[in-house]
């Protein structure tokens, strides 16, 4: 068939060289060149817009040879940094299905269909009420912005007003109640709400990084003394630097007693429930009355994909409706029974969201669990949880290495420490050895603050991690500190 079009359609086929160039690309061979072969990439990419297109084989060859050599290498064995990491293959071709033939979440079709049942896998997964309601987001951000939208929208309600309808009312303020740990896409939320970045409040954290209860209630009880009602209380579940996990249950008691809504950010840690050592620690999820989490972490899926749970969804609807539009509702049927796709929304998604039009992201989750079920996403967790652990013990063995937070799930925070180094310089002495290690390139690990220490902080998801990969990362570290102590005796000012 042909097409009035400049544009090529239909001969995914010739795709074959590329898809070869992906599988290359994902054996990570050699040193990374994208950050020290800018010049030539770009050079060869850039210019000015053209006038003529240079047609499809340009652009494969382009993508094959220059762009995808180029790429970020965060599916690396040895990359272990922030929470991220690249897709596995079903995820992979799951998503390349629905860029294709499920370009739209809405109407009725198996993508549509599969949006909604891979949240009840999820929900199966984590353990969470079958009557609660998901919507996948384009990652954590967006989701906990959700989940806060509809908290705003119940806390709100409970005064009698729809804020969604009239906007905040000026006489009321309100306050968001965090751990001091809290992910910063919540301050975020807090100000694209109305609330503010100000009135998320920082409860202290105890040694365990996890948030105070009676600190949060004690600063409640002074708030309101001030006029300030409470709208949600946030409970981190696996904080982004350490991986603490905030006491939910009681967290839910004072959000009970408080009137406020619970809601938990999950992106990073909400599946490290699946580790029977720390599932205790997530009591009282159940009884949230919102959840964020990622799958594009944890699970590997292609980035851009996070979810948001509550408990009510008509919560939901009410402050993220779209009100009909005669170009949507207007031209739709009523029945059931469709016998055009284009005649239903199948299972509505826009109502509940941020986005109209959406990619179809639940077949990627769906993929991954019918892929890998409870038990391959499980034994992650596990592998991961247990990786972590492991440092901490190979860093627990060495007189140079030296933890600095405990480890609840995969993240472990260390760094090297050496008698002849003063400690003023012991966090740049740790910031060149992260510098090295990633100029090397075999380990990415990140990097974190805690109470003015700068720590190397590898958080494992990536399902590509060996635990060769860990155990090179605490010789490496050592080695390299251990290099720079000597350069440092023989020219401390240096
Ligand atoms: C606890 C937590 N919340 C929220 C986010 C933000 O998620 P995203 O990067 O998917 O927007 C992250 C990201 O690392 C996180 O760890």
């Amino acid at each position: 068939m042909s097409y009035p079009d400049h544009a090529a359609f239909g001969d995914l086929s010739r795709l074959t060289p590329l898809l070869e160039a992906l599988d290359r690309f994902n054996r990570f061979e050699g040193p990374d060149p994208a950050g020290r072969r800018q010049a030539a990439w770009k050079e060869h990419l850039g210019g000015t817009l053209p006038d003529q297109g240079a047609g499809l084989d340009a652009v494969l060859d382009d993508l094959s040879r220059w762009i995808v050599p180029n790429g970020l290498r965060n599916g690396h064995p040895g990359f272990s940094g922030w929470v991220t990491t690249s897709p596995t293959t079903s995820g992979t071709a799951a998503a390349l299905a629905s860029t294709v033939a499920g370009s739209q979440r809405v109407w009725v079709h198996a993508f549509n269909y599969l949006e909604a049942l891979s949240l009840e896998w999820l929900a199966q997964l984590l353990g969470f009420p079958a009557s609660w309601h998901g919507t996948y987001t384009t990652g954590g951000s967006s989701a906990n912005l959700i989940a806060l939208g509809a908290a705003r929208q119940w806390a709100v309600e409970q005064q009698g007003i729809d804020p969604s309808m009239t906007g905040l009312p000026p006489d009321l303020k309100w306050r968001i109640y965090a751990s001091s740990e809290v992910h910063h896409v919540v301050n975020r939320a807090a100000a694209i709400l109305g609330i503010g970045r100000r009135n998320v409040i920082g409860i202290p954290v105890n040694a365990a990084g996890e948030l105070d209860p009676e600190a949060a209630a004690a600063r409640i009880r002074a708030d309101r003394a001030e006029g300030y009602l409470p709208m949600a209380i946030v409970a981190t579940a696996g904080t982004v630097n350490t991986g603490a996990i905030d006491p939910i249950r009681a967290l839910r008691e004072l959000a009970t007693t408080e009137k406020a809504w619970l809601h938990v950010d999950g992106a990073y840690g909400m599946f490290g429930i699946l580790d029977p050592a720390v599932r205790d620690a997530y009591d009282g999820v159940a009884e949230a009355d919102s959840v964020a989490l990622d799958p594009h972490k944890w699970m590997a899926a292609p980035v851009g994909n996070g979810v948001a749970f509550v408990r009510d969804r008509g919560l939901l609807g009410r402050a993220f409706t779209l009100e009909p539009a005669a170009y949507l509702e207007g031209s739709m049927g009523t029945a059931p029974e469709v016998e055009s796709p284009f005649d239903a929304f199948g299972e509505i998604f826009h109502e509940f969201n941020l986005d109209q039009s959406a990619p179809s992201r639940g077949v990627q989750v769906w993929a991954i669990l019918r892929e890998i079920g409870r038990e391959g996403m499980t034994d992650r967790v596990l592998r991961h949880n247990g990786f972590a652990r492991y440092l901490s013990e190979l860093v627990g063995r060495s007189p140079h290495l030296e933890q600095l937070a405990p480890v609840r799930l995969s993240i472990c925070c260390f760094r090297f420490i050496h008698p002849d180094i003063p400690a003023e310089r012991v966090n740049d002495l740790n910031r060149d050895i992260v510098a090295r290690l990633r100029a090397e390139g075999d380990l990415v690990p990140s990097t974190t603050m805690l109470r003015g220490r700068f720590a190397i902080r590898p958080c494992y998801i990536n399902p590509r991690v060996r635990q060769s990969d860990v155990e090179l990362l605490a010789r490496r570290t050592e080695e390299i500190g251990l290099e720079f102590v000597s350069r440092f005796r023989d020219s401390p000012a240096g």
